[in-house]
């Protein structure tokens, strides 16, 4: 006999045939009613066994955690809360979990708790809710591109640049930390390295998704990116997962409709892919949100999905955005950590916060920042003081995207690697795109735990990707 996922026996239930179901117990009540979960849904199926027929010792090993294989007569059920239930014929417990020792029993377990048991916390509603829509969005985003032409392109992992130049970068070596080689000049002699030159891992596939596109026209990247900085925020990974689209012949307004569209998408393929899980996790967002004050709640899940796909972003540049928060009440009061005195001034996440949930309360992409706060790459402006980059704001979360229109008049962007202290020796071959053949291009990179955050409504980064890594914490 043929296993039926669970979510296939739901949305197509046979009354009275007979099938086999196998998956994880999550609760045995009274003796009888097995609610089994195979991670095909957020639904359980519940199996009904007659304990007086069963032998009392292969009872006794149906418990929480513990792996079974049922099977029985497909049946409408007498009780609340599924329409379906199976007649038990026979069982058989594939793996047991002894209750002294399995840590999630069927109760409130703190996100916090589930984190440091993260090999176990796949088999909890939330992060089997979380885990499907992390892949839905994932297959969103392939699809997005795919059917609008562009090309994905895999950039190397493994790399000598520095993309954004920020200097966070995760240093990989093969030498003998306990015994590093010297050259003449007693300095580490890196000819002896693996790659026989100082290597990292990667934090952006930019610079390279840049050649594709300056030949391929539109693609864009799918991969991991690492960055050493020692953020500990609920909003910051070591390792995290970036989409970078880079189109040849776009500029920045193109670059902006390309992203609004982008996310557009993927949420409204949430919504249209996810709904069970969207609704449980909309559920347990309301619950969260109970504890906190009135003014730090979030809107109900569903609806601030649906008013991001239904709304326009606003748009506007860094020296408007400065005015209005120089002009605004916790600036005037003191509420800022950073106050708002001048333009030029960085943007941290209390200010995006602000224009975003307070002022607009919309997404907001912001353009047009100093260019001294911004990477090497981006398109110089007339005024010789701003850049064409854009940050995508959402609720919630502050930044979501960084992008820019890129500098491709090869004179300036020599000029502007200088000012940045880049070696033009280390990125000769990104200027030698702008020497042969150079066009206007654009791209952006969206931070997927991100938008996880925001798709799902979780507060923590580390709950969106499975095995989180920030500073202090590699485990798993
Ligand atoms: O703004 P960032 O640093 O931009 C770039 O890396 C560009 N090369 C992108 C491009 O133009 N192709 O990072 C882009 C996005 C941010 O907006 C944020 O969503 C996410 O990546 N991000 C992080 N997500 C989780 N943890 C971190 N430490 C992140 N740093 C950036
Ligand atoms: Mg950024």
């Amino acid at each position: 006999m043929k296993r039926i996922r669970i979510s296939d026996l739901i949305s197509n239930p046979k009354i009275g045939s007979e099938v086999l179901v196998k998956g994880w117990v999550r609760t045995f009540r009274s003796n009888r009613f097995i609610a089994i979960n195979d991670g095909s849904t957020i639904n359980n199926i519940q199996a009904v066994v007659d304990f007086e027929k069963e032998d009392e010792n292969q009872l006794k090993r149906i418990t929480t955690g513990s792996s079974i294989a049922v099977i029985g007569e497909v049946v409408e059920s007498q009780g609340k809360g599924q329409s379906i239930e199976i007649v038990v014929k026979s069982f058989e417990i594939l793996g047991d979990a002894n209750p002294e020792e399995f840590p999630l029993q069927p109760k409130k377990h703190s996100l916090e708790f589930l984190r440091e048991i993260a090999h176990l916390r796949f088999r909890t509603n939330t992060f089997g809710a979380i885990s499907r829509v992390r892949h839905a969005m994932i297959f969103a985003v392939h699809k997005f591109f795919n059917d609008k032409g562009f090309y994905n392109v895999h950039t190397p992992i493994i790399t000598g640049s520095d993309a954004e130049g920020a200097g966070e970068m995760f240093r990989v070596t093969t030498l003998d930390l306990e015994n590093l080689p010297k050259n003449e000049q007693g300095k580490i002699d890196l000819k002896e390295d693996f790659f026989g030159k100082e290597t990292n891992l990667t934090v952006s596939g930019q610079l390279e998704a840049e050649l594709a596109a300056l030949a391929l026209g539109q693609v864009y990247t799918f991969g991991p990116t690492f960055r050493a900085e020692n953020s500990n925020t609920t909003r910051h990974l070591a390792e995290f997962w970036m989409i970078e689209p880079e189109v040849a012949f776009n500029d920045l307004n193109d670059n902006m409709d390309l992203a609004e569209e982008m996310l557009k998408y993927c949420i409204q393929y949430a919504l249209d892919n996810c709904w069970e899980d969207l609704v449980f996790l909309a559920s347990r967002l309301e619950e969260e949100d109970k504890s906190k004050p009135q003014d730090q709640r979030s809107l109900p899940l569903i609806e601030k999905l649906k008013f991001v796909v239904d709304n326009e972003f606003i748009r506007l540049t860094y020296t408007e955005a400065i005015e209005i928060l120089k002009r605004s009440k916790p600036n005037q009061k003191g509420q800022f950590k950073y106050p708002i005195n001048e333009w030029g001034a960085d943007l941290q996440s209390e200010h995006e916060r602000f224009l975003v949930e307070k002022e607009f309360k919309k997404p907001v992409i912001l353009t047009d920042y100093p260019a001294n706060i911004k990477a090497f790459y981006m398109r110089q402006n007339d005024d010789g003081k701003t850049v064409r980059a854009m940050d995508i704001l959402f609720p919630g979360i502050g930044e979501i995207v960084g992008g820019s229109q890129r500098e491709e008049r090869l004179d300036i962007l020599k000029e502007k690697i200088k000012t940045f202290n880049i070696p033009e020796e280390s990125v000769w071959w990104y200027l030698e795109t702008r020497k042969f053949g150079t066009v206007p291009h654009a791209g952006f990179g969206l931070g997927f735990e991100r938008l996880m955050l925001f798709v799902t409504g979780m507060t923590n980064i580390r709950d969106v990707i499975p095995f989180p890594r920030t500073p202090k914490n590699a485990e798993f």
